[in-house]
């Protein structure tokens, strides 16, 4: 008989990969947070403005000077059950602002990516809907160990397709559902 799935309330962190005033990946991530806590997830928003990291540099590492926000996320990411990443596509790629976070991130031990179930998403001003950086940012994830759910929420072009806060057509928010219904489904609570 197969264990019965864990009736425990799922925690979750979501973090936004641009601090830009106004970013339109903000509204989403809160747009999200808010369908997470509709399904019973206790969200605890982060602001990559709180958890400052220098441009990773291995020099900055083997001088002991490690900044303590990466720890400080390390652990965020180990005593959650679901990450939340809503980053802009920048050149086809993530933003620098996500690459240097999973950088210093990646350094702290335990391996901080093997506890919680990752969600990627992001909305773009271009009809390519931010997908070739997510598409990137799930292989990037996957060789770290993290399990990342299969839908890939890219939404674009902005302002089309996302009007007072939320999603406009049916099928993205069947979308942002099913996101929802993965990340819930599929926390593994640590190996
Ligand atoms: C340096 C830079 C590179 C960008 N590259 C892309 C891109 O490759 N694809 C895309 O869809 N949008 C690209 N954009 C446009 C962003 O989608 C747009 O600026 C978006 O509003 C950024 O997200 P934010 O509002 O959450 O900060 C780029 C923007 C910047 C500043």
């Amino acid at each position: 008989m197969p264990e019965p799935a864990s009736t425990q309330p799922r925690t979750a962190v979501t973090l936004c990969g641009s601090l830009r005033t106004g970013s339109i990946n903000e509204h989403l991530r809160r747009h999200l947070s808010a369908k997470l806590r509709e399904a019973g997830v206790a969200v605890t928003d982060l602001d990559l403005n709180d958890f400052a990291l220098p441009v990773f540099d291995q020099d900055i590492e083997d001088a002991g000077e490690t900044p303590e926000a990466a720890g400080a996320l390390a652990d965020l990411f180990c005593t959650h059950d679901i990450v939340l990443i809503v980053s802009p596509e920048y050149n086809g790629g993530v933003t620098p602002l996500v690459a240097n976070t999973i950088s210093w991130v990646s350094r702290q031990k335990p391996n901080p990516f093997k506890h919680a179930v990752f969600g990627i998403a992001g909305m773009s001003d271009g009809k390519y809907a931010t997908l070739f950086a997510l598409s990137h940012l799930r292989d990037s994830l996957s060789k770290l160990g993290a399990l990342v759910v299969p839908t890939l929420l890219g939404l674009g072009p902005y302002p089309d397709v996302f009007t007072d806060g939320a999603p406009n057509e049916a099928n993205i928010q069947w979308k942002v559902g099913q996101m929802v219904r993965e990340l819930t489904h599929f926390s593994r609570g640590g190996i």
